[in-house]
């Protein structure tokens, strides 16, 4: 074997600097009141998930349509159970409402792939009052796909306004402010890998104009 190579040219390292302050480790989770839904409870439910998707596509190539950003997570960890031919693209909505709350729906980001004649499966990280799949669905449906379906992670039925339902839902849930797997409040603890709920007080203070996802 090789002996290993050393590089002369590089001076010694200087004696560790005392490091910079940093946020106390960890703190920012401590809003998290609790899991409601484990790492290992989402990646048992997503490979029942794509099963079921699979039975049902597995005809044609399909097209997935995601919407931007909160299906980040679980896009990426549901279709790479997808065994199928697939094209993905995504939609980008916002809503300028108070954190918690929907409000005034925006598109940030149209399709670019045809999806006429096409089975179209519509992937949202949450189905909660309807509102944003109440102007997703016609917008989609105006391109005139040949069928199309709706694949949510979470579902929270008793806060429903519109009348729509979701072929495919990962999880019910009830009336709590959820974040993590992708879901954010003000943009954060979408990175955590678990559904959890919020502390109120994390969110009552912090009531401001945000976008969606
Ligand atoms: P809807 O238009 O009321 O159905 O809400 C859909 C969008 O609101 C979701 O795609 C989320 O971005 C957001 N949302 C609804 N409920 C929650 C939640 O509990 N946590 C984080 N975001 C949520
Ligand atoms: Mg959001």
């Amino acid at each position: 074997m090789a002996p290993p190579v050393r590089n002369q040219t590089f001076a010694k390292p200087e004696r560790r600097r005392r490091a910079a302050p940093r946020r106390r480790e960890g703190g920012w989770r401590q809003e998290v009141e609790r899991v409601l839904i484990t790492e290992a409870q989402i990646a048992r439910r997503i490979r029942v998930m794509a099963r079921d998707i699979e039975r049902d596509f597995r005809d044609r190539e399909m097209v997935v349509v995601s919407l931007l950003n909160g299906t980040v997570m679980f896009l990426a960890d549901l279709i790479r159970h997808l065994n199928l031919p697939l094209r993905l693209d995504f939609m980008g909505v916002s809503s300028y409402g108070l954190g918690t709350e929907s409000g005034e729906l925006i598109f940030t980001k149209e399709l670019r792939l045809d999806v006429r004649g096409r089975d179209v499966l519509l992937v949202d990280d949450i189905l909660d009052t309807g509102k944003t799949m109440s102007r997703v669905l016609p917008k989609i449906q105006a391109l005139q796909p040949r069928r199309l379906k709706i694949c949510v992670m979470l579902d929270k039925p008793s806060r429903r306004i519109e009348k729509i339902e979701a072929d495919y839902v990962g999880f019910k849930i009830p009336d709590f402010f959820v974040v993590g797997y992708g879901l954010d409040f003000a943009e954060r603890y979408r990175n955590l890998p678990f559904v959890g709920v919020l502390h109120p007080p994390a969110y009552k203070q912090a009531r401001q104009p945000v976008g969606r996802k």
